[in-house]
């Protein structure tokens, strides 16, 4: 079976493909008859181990418009609760015989483990740090709608890059398909291995922003700052929240990005993250459910090549 467990291993064509195919659900009618039977009689199970609205919420809307029997399994009044190990839980689920399963873990590379014990096939709904693929193709696929194209771009990233798998999966697909990629963030909300990651890296937001296309706002993810620096809020706001005074300094039609959630006042000023003629983050969330139609689609009919 074919997987989606990262951008870092699908190409550039891969990735085109599945954004053509998004793109396409995107385009059609909520109720369409077609797309309602395409998973008629498969089961796809989603499997949260972290929190989320936007992640499982449009992957069982996207799994039920396509005509699946979908399960949320909720995870606090399961028996991991119990002791159960994750393995041992894929491995209960996989005797019920899902065709797909949605994996969100905190701890980068356990769904690529779990994925090698089950028969069906596993999309990565964001482990730890490492990889969240189906933001970053919602993403792209907003871009292309904004912009016509993603070749060319200059796509600046900000804020707390360490922490993000969100900036990781970005950053794969967005050099993959010719943008150039700018990070920006404090020294020590940058990866040590951020230097071959095909990116270039700016401390100074101001120097970062000149004449971005896209501006992407990444959420300061305090839960995972267990005793390193944490800065003052103030303090990261003057810095690197984004307002409509450093904003003068992207290209003047630059579009603002946040894959949610927003510590509002922390990353990003609040009346900007609304401006809808800047902000398209209520598209990036539309765009989440034609983008999870589409990777379902492909992975049951295994059109995407993706096994990494
Ligand atoms: N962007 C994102 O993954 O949001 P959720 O955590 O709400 O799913």
């Amino acid at each position: 079976h074919r997987h989606l467990l990262g951008i870092e291993g699908l190409s550039a064509d891969e990735i085109t493909r599945l954004l053509d195919l998004s793109q396409s659900y995107a385009e059609r009618p909520k109720d369409d008859h077609r797309a309602r039977s395409l998973l008629s009689g498969r089961t796809v199970m989603n499997l949260f181990f972290e929190n989320s609205t936007r992640t499982l919420t449009s992957f069982e809307l996207a799994a039920k418009r396509l005509g699946a029997d979908v399960i949320n399994m909720a995870v606090s009044t399961s028996s991991i609760k119990k002791g159960e190990t994750l393995l041992d839980t894929a491995m209960t689920l996989n005797a019920m015989g899902p065709d797909v399963l949605i994996v969100r873990h905190p701890e980068s590379g356990a769904v690529s483990l779990l994925s090698q014990k089950v028969d069906g096939a596993v999309v990565n709904a964001g482990d730890g740090r490492h990889e969240h693929p189906t933001q970053a193709l919602l993403d792209a696929l907003t871009i292309r709608r904004r912009r016509g194209r993603i070749q060319g771009l200059i796509v600046a990233i900000c804020g707390d890059v360490l922490h993000s798998r969100v900036a990781r999966s970005n950053i794969h697909l967005l050099t993959k398909l010719g943008a150039k990629v700018r990070v920006i963030a404090p020294t020590t909300l940058l990866p040590s291995q951020i230097d071959k990651m095909g990116v270039e890296v700016f401390t100074d937001m101001r120097k970062g922003l000149k004449d971005a296309d896209v501006v992407m706002m990444l959420r300061l993810q305090l839960e995972r700052m267990q005793g390193a620096y944490v800065p003052s809020i103030r303090e990261y706001f003057h810095f690197y929240g984004l307002d409509y005074d450093k904003l003068e300094i992207a290209k003047p039609d630059a579009i603002i990005m946040h894959p949610g959630p927003m510590n509002r006042g922390v990353e990003i000023d609040s009346e900007l993250a609304d401006d809808i003629n800047r902000s398209v983050i209520r598209e990036q969330v539309e765009m989440g459910v034609a983008v999870r139609m589409a990777c379902l689609d492909a992975l049951t009919r295994d059109l995407t090549g993706a096994n990494t």
